[in-house]
């Protein structure tokens, strides 16, 4: 049996969505041969840490009653820099403005030789190549296909699955919350104000709900994509950005009326990025409903792939954090 020891730092809906993971497939990855241990878990009140291992179960229950999981005082950064682990996973929210606590919890993890796996946007929204660097200069892992696409593998597709294509452009809609406002509001004649609670209900939303209706959220990922796919140095500054708040009850009627829905449609290649909503015919491939994300990746090999699936999520999420965890464990 391998054991490998994790941290989490952030226990918000993603947080705990890991843990019932890694709860619900035990068997699974004992299975595998494969043993999960989380030493320490942090969240913006306090930690536990238990280097024989946390009891998830308990860590839940704990949240859930007292709104913490703290059982002591310790800092995410003292988890991640003097407890004895493999893996950290990152998923505090995503700040916009300088990445922090996450870029500063990914790259205590680094120069400690820790590998991460992420679902944080704003680090590497900002600093992608800088992230990039520290990982390989410690010759660890960095993993982050939770952070486009919930639980849409769409860097394994690409880097693995496509390895030995030319990506030539991306289109598609990276944001659950407004496919979920803009679905609602067009099928069901509903308020925005209150289809946006229920998104933050579904725990869907960001944190600051405003990075999804501004479309912050979409660009983030559309520059992670922009550097993980193509290479490019870009930062969120360099996308052309506009979000739904215009879009009237009276625009998206009119779309309907004429077999169009209204989509915020993310668009990579040529060198320029765009997040903006897009008129999209009801049948198009495109036009997925609910929280639903979807991307249609031109190839020079391939042609056009497109996958769609939960963009959003609290389990979604930890689907794909999951993964790259099993990435690591079985490549390391
Ligand atoms: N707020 C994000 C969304 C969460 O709605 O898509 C997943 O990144």
């Amino acid at each position: 049996m391998k054991t490998v020891r994790l941290s989490i730092i952030g226990f918000g809906a993603v947080g705990q969505g890991v843990a019932r993971a890694i709860l619900s497939k035990k068997e699974m990855l004992t299975g595998q041969g494969i043993d999960l241990c989380v030493v320490g878990i942090s969240d913006s009140k306090g930690s536990e840490i238990n280097v024989r291992g946390i009891d998830l179960k308990s860590a839940l229950e704990r949240k859930k009653q007292k709104g913490t999981v703290a059982t002591g005082n310790e800092s995410a950064l003292d988890i991640i820099g003097n407890v004895e682990h493999e893996i950290v996973v990152e998923a505090t929210p995503t700040n916009i403005k300088n990445g922090e606590p996450g870029f500063s919890n990914m790259s205590a993890a680094f120069n400690s030789g820790k590998h991460v796996v992420t679902s944080n946007k704003g680090p590497l929204a900002l600093c992608f190549s800088q992230l990039k660097e520290a990982a390989e200069d410690n010759g660890v892992f960095f993993r982050y296909e939770a952070t486009v696409g919930g639980a849409v593998p769409i860097f394994n597709l690409i880097h693995e699955s496509l390895a030995g294509n030319r990506v030539i452009g991306i289109e598609g809609i990276l944001n659950g919350t407004t496919n979920y406002i803009l679905t609602r509001m067009a099928e069901e004649r509903l308020p925005y104000d209150l289809v946006l609670k229920e998104a933050q209900e579904l725990g869907i939303a960001e944190t600051d709900p405003t990075y999804d209706v501004e479309g912050v959220d979409s660009a983030c990922k559309l520059v992670i994509i922009a550097n993980s796919v193509f290479g490019e140095a870009a930062s969120y500054r360099d996308v052309d950005v506009t979000g739904i708040t215009k879009i009237t009850p009276e625009a998206l009627e009119l779309a309907s009326r004429n077999n169009y829905v209204v989509k915020l449609i993310c668009e990579a290649g040529n060198g320029t990025l765009t997040v903006a909503p897009r008129l999209v015919p009801k049948k198009h491939p495109l036009a997925v409903g609910g929280t639903m994300n979807v991307a249609s990746i031109l190839t020079d090999l391939a042609g056009k792939i497109t996958i769609s699936g939960k963009g959003a999520g609290s389990i979604e999420t930890a689907s794909s954090i999951l993964s790259d965890i099993m990435y690591i464990v079985r490549n390391s």
